[in-house]
């Protein structure tokens, strides 16, 4: 790391604190403890068809230099300017008057962010519960419906631990059965897995998770249909929108599973350990709380799900910040600009010799999660290179990348990674 983007004690990089200073603190903010970063021009409004001075200023909204390129949202978003802030603002009235009366008012501000959760998902605040992150939401799932020796729960392969090896410990413990199905590789399409999963569910079969988006290989899966596969076979459906949460316009009234599970800290660039678990209204008697405490939520499954303690509030409020954020854009619009970086990186990398696509470029089958393999370069000597010499963020894997582009990311972004790739396939990491 260079002295030029080095953060310094509170995180924030000396270059923006010494643009500040130099600005004479007009255009930013200062706080007591020295928090310092340059506010930026307003966010535009969204124009018909955004061009990429738009989304300069969209990325000017991150605290990201424009010489670090991180493209790994299936992993980790940075959080927008107005998210910082109200982390900031929110904790720091906390820690001046940490009395119950000066408290009072976050629970307003919990209680807004369920709503925006609930606009953003399409559905009712009564049926969200607000998460630590998609983990907790997954095995908020799996310890709380009711499972018997008799029961037989559906699993894909390429689900994340959090629900996959969930199911597989709490079958060791509670004697049902668990049926792993094959996802197959490159993505056959939407029909093959609704006809797949209408072939495997048995007369024991209670349950159903899918992911919507793998963070595997980028799959999207055909999520409505094969909910509703489910249902009409009487049986739960969990998917998991951890790689969709954020990124797509998911419409849980459309979608209609079960349960969807989400993070705050990947795709809608919010603050770390906030998430979201949605259960419909026709489960809310198919699942038992897990977590019990002094506190819980403010209405309908949230009361029975939602006895985490003690919250960080600030971060709560801070979630709604971010959606708040992304709506101001449009989620239509964030997808389809993710989509499109995704899609010029496949067709740009599909071009190098000895590149193998392990994710479909069929914009139906994926969107902005893409992995490929490259002959003869090892995966994790690129990752290390592409960071150290180039300050490109992305993950390294077996002899390949994962490189998931977000609404903050350009197209120099990606033109730039892409020829970084083609030097070191020809002189080696
Ligand atoms: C599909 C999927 N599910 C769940 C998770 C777990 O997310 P978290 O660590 O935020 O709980 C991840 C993380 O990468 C994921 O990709």
């Amino acid at each position: 790391m260079t002295a030029h983007a080095r953060p310094d004690s509170d995180g924030i990089s000396r270059r923006s604190f010494a643009r500040l200073l130099a600005a004479g603190g007009s255009a930013a903010l200062l706080g007591r403890t020295g928090l310092a970063f340059e506010r930026p021009a307003p966010l535009p409004q969204t124009p018909a068809a955004p061009n990429e001075a738009f989304w300069r200023s969209v990325r000017e909204q991150f605290l990201m230099p424009t010489d670090i390129s991180v493209m790994n949202a299936a992993n980790l978003c940075p959080s927008s300017l107005p998210v910082i802030e109200a982390m900031y603002e929110n904790t720091k009235d906390i820690d001046r008057d940490a009395s119950f009366q000066n408290r009072g008012k976050m629970g307003a501000g919990k209680v807004n962010t369920r709503k925006i959760l609930a606009e953003y998902l399409h559905t009712t605040p009564e049926q969200i519960v607000i998460t630590r992150n998609t983990s907790e939401a997954n095995n908020l799932v799996s310890s709380g419906v009711v499972l018997t020796a008799d029961d037989e729960v559906i699993i894909f392969n390429q689900n994340h631990p959090s629900n996959n090896l969930a199911w597989k410990e709490k079958a060791k413990r509670y004697g049902f059965t668990v049926t792993e199905l094959e996802v197959v590789s490159p993505h056959p399409g939407p029909d093959y897995y609704i006809d797949l999963v209408r072939r495997s569910i048995t007369a024991r079969t209670k349950l159903l998770a899918i992911t919507h988006h793998t963070n595997t290989v980028g799959d999207l899966f055909p999520a409505k249909e094969i909910c509703q596969v489910a249902r009409e076979r009487g049986v739960l459906s969990l998917v998991d929108g951890a790689q969709s949460f954020g990124l797509m316009d998911v419409d849980l009234s459309d979608m209609q599973p079960d349960f969807y599970t989400g993070s705050a800290h990947k795709w809608p660039c919010g603050p770390k350990e906030t998430g979201v678990l949605f259960v419909n209204e026709r489960a809310h008697d198919a699942i038992w709380g897990t977590m019990f405490s002094a506190g819980r939520g403010d209405v309908g499954i949230s009361r029975k799900l939602e006895g985490f303690g003690q919250r960080d509030e600030p971060a709560i409020i801070a979630f709604g910040e971010a959606l708040k954020f992304q709506q101001q854009i449009g989620m239509k619009t964030i997808q389809a600009r993710s989509q499109e970086l995704a899609q010029s990186l496949m067709e740009q990398v599909s071009a190098i010799d000895g590149v193998t696509l392990s994710t479909s470029p069929d914009p139906t089958r994926s969107v902005a999660v893409v992995v490929f393999a490259i002959d003869g370069l090892d995966g994790r000597g690129l990752f290390n290179a592409l960071y150290d010499n180039e300050k490109i963020g992305v993950t390294g894997r077996g002899n390949g990348l994962r490189i998931s582009p977000h609404f903050y990311n350009l197209h120099s972004e990606i033109d730039r990674t892409v020829a970084a790739i083609k030097r070191y396939k020809a002189t080696g990491v």
